[in-house]
């Protein structure tokens, strides 16, 4: 099933912090695939700003070497790569130096027609400099957006002030705040299951439901990002933003038409409605400690002495009349056993048992919508154990793993970032956060940031390796439930 490639217009993509780690692992070879697919067009430039000294030509040798070292190296092309690398230009900035906007709007194409994004790929603390830089030097024009990564701010505070600040320069819809788990294929199938087939909607509701669980397992650490994540912990870096947007595409309800603000809305709506954990016992904080060859977290942070997390389990209810008693159980980390990320639904049991308890158990239904690795749908069921020996189950599992159902095998799946670098310039919101879920999501996450620093709660020490701290275990054996296994 081959994708169709809708060309977008020219368009002059400003990336400011185009050196860093974010740029070269992910942006440039983002924009090389879409131009080898055919929806960039050659016309596109894009302007790299750092403040390392070097000309254009410096900079296109490294976003080439970047290119061998991240996009892949079936997709490499001597011509194609030359081609890419020709649109692409560098202005050296310090963005807190006004006179470098007076350059940087030199470098742009002065058709007041052609399409001008700025991706703010640098730490969120330059966020106001810049916006306030673009506007001061008269470079956003109406058609022109702003692109921001999460996290947005470390607490509901620090959010509304970068909030505010943009709107001072920016209209909303100018302002594209990226959590990169929306630009995933199955993140939006989510959407398609719920809200393109029928038939799961009558059970979608606390009747059906036993409860949800969504893990976000990571086997790495937290490799050479360790002064930033440990200012931050897996709570302001995965929950806040990855996790809960799961959660609102699972539980939210259908919006009218599949558009940017009815589903903003939607989701909006679920992240109010998300019950405080005012339970201690209710979330569970991790770090993972070193094993033979592998570091610790306080290693690899090199912060001998640090509190951050890198996993938070957690229980929560979406409290409203659909999902009314169902836990939502959350769950991320790194240096965990594999790297797996899924939503699973389970459902509660058959109401009445009629089958004779020596034929064996019959299991509660999982919907399990896995995102990464081996995208793709699976149902666990019961069935009739097959063959004669009488009437015995088993449990069985439907599988819909999309490479193979869909005969993509072969073909490569594009990575997020691809996805949502075209929105920007299509000019479509819809997988982009408002600026009002951002803050509703602190709103729900500042209690228990804070209610960590005043007990001066200590993260419970994990095994590289494992599935995290026992506690995090006995936060569903406690409800009688169990987490599912983290496997590749
Ligand atoms: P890095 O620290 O690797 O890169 C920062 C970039 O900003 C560099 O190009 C740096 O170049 C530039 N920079 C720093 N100070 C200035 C300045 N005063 N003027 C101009 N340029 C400057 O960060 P990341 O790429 O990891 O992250 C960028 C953003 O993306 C952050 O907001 C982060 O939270 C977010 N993010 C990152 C992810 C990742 O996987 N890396 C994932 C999700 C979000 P120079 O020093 O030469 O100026
Ligand atoms: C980023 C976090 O947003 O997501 C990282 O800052 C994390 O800490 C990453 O590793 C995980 O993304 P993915 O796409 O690899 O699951």
């Amino acid at each position: 099933m081959a994708a169709s490639v809708v060309p977008v217009d020219p368009f002059d993509l400003v990336v400011v912090g185009a050196t860093g780690d974010l740029a070269r692992r992910k942006l440039i070879p983002a924009l090389y695939h879409r131009l080898r697919d055919g929806q960039m067009p050659d016309s596109a430039r894009i302007v790299g700003v750092a403040r390392e000294d070097m000309d254009a030509d410096g900079f296109r040798r490294m976003a080439g070497t970047a290119l061998d070292e991240f996009a892949g190296s079936d997709a490499m092309d001597a011509a194609l790569k030359h081609r890419f690398l020709s649109t692409i230009d560098y202005v050296p900035m310090d963005v807190s130096d006004a006179s470098g906007w007076t350059r940087l709007g030199e470098a742009l194409s002065d058709d007041e027609a052609r399409l001008r994004a700025f991706y703010l790929s640098v730490a969120p603390r330059f966020f106001g400099m810049i916006a306030e830089g673009v506007h001061g030097a008269g470079l956003s024009r109406p058609n022109s957006r702003i692109v921001v990564e999460k996290p947005l701010g470390h607490d509901l505070a620090s959010a509304r002030a970068l909030n505010g600040c943009f709107a001072g320069h920016f209209d909303e819809h100018q302002i594209y705040r990226i959590d990169h788990y929306l630009g995933k294929e199955t993140v939006q199938n989510l959407m398609a299951l719920r809200f393109a087939n029928a038939f799961f909607e009558p059970l979608w509701n606390a009747r059906y439901i036993d409860h949800v669980q969504i893990t976000v397992a990571e086997s790495v650490g937290v490799e050479g990002r360790g002064p930033y994540y440990d200012g931050v912990g897996a709570m302001r870096d995965m929950v806040q933003n990855h996790l809960l947007q799961l959660l609102c595409l699972i539980a939210m309800e259908p919006p009218a038409r599949f558009e940017p603000d009815a589903v903003r809305d939607e989701k909006l709506k679920v992240l109010r409605a998300l019950a405080p954990v005012t339970n201690a016992e209710d979330v569970v904080r991790g770090q993972y400690a070193s094993s033979p060859g592998i570091a610790s977290y306080a290693q690899d942070a090199a912060a001998a002495t640090s509190h951050t997390e890198s996993f938070v389990a957690l229980k929560t209810e979406v409290a409203n009349w659909r999902w009314s008693g169902v836990p939502f159980y959350l769950r991320t980390g790194k240096r965990l056993r594999a790297r797996v990320s899924e939503v699973a639904i389970v459902f509660k049991a058959a109401p009445h048992a009629i089958f004779p308890s020596a034929s064996g158990r019959s299991t509660q239904n999982v919907l399990a919508i896995r995102l990464q690795p081996d995208e793709g749908i699976t149902m666990g069921m019961t069935i009739k154990e097959p063959g004669p020996g009488g009437m015995r189950l088993a449990p069985a599992v439907l599988d819909m793993t999309f490479a193979k159902t869909l005969g993509t095998a072969d073909m490569r799946m594009p990575d997020a970032y691809e996805r949502l670098v075209m929105d920007v310039i299509r000019g479509d919101q819809t997988l982009f956060m408002r600026g009002d879920e951002v803050e509703a999501a602190w709103e729900w996450v500042d209690p228990i940031t804070r209610a960590w620093e005043e007990r001066g709660d200590r993260p419970a020490l994990y095994d590289p390796g494992s599935s995290g701290p026992d506690d995090a275990l006995m936060l569903m054996h406690r409800d009688g439930r169990r987490w599912r296994e983290i496997s590749a």
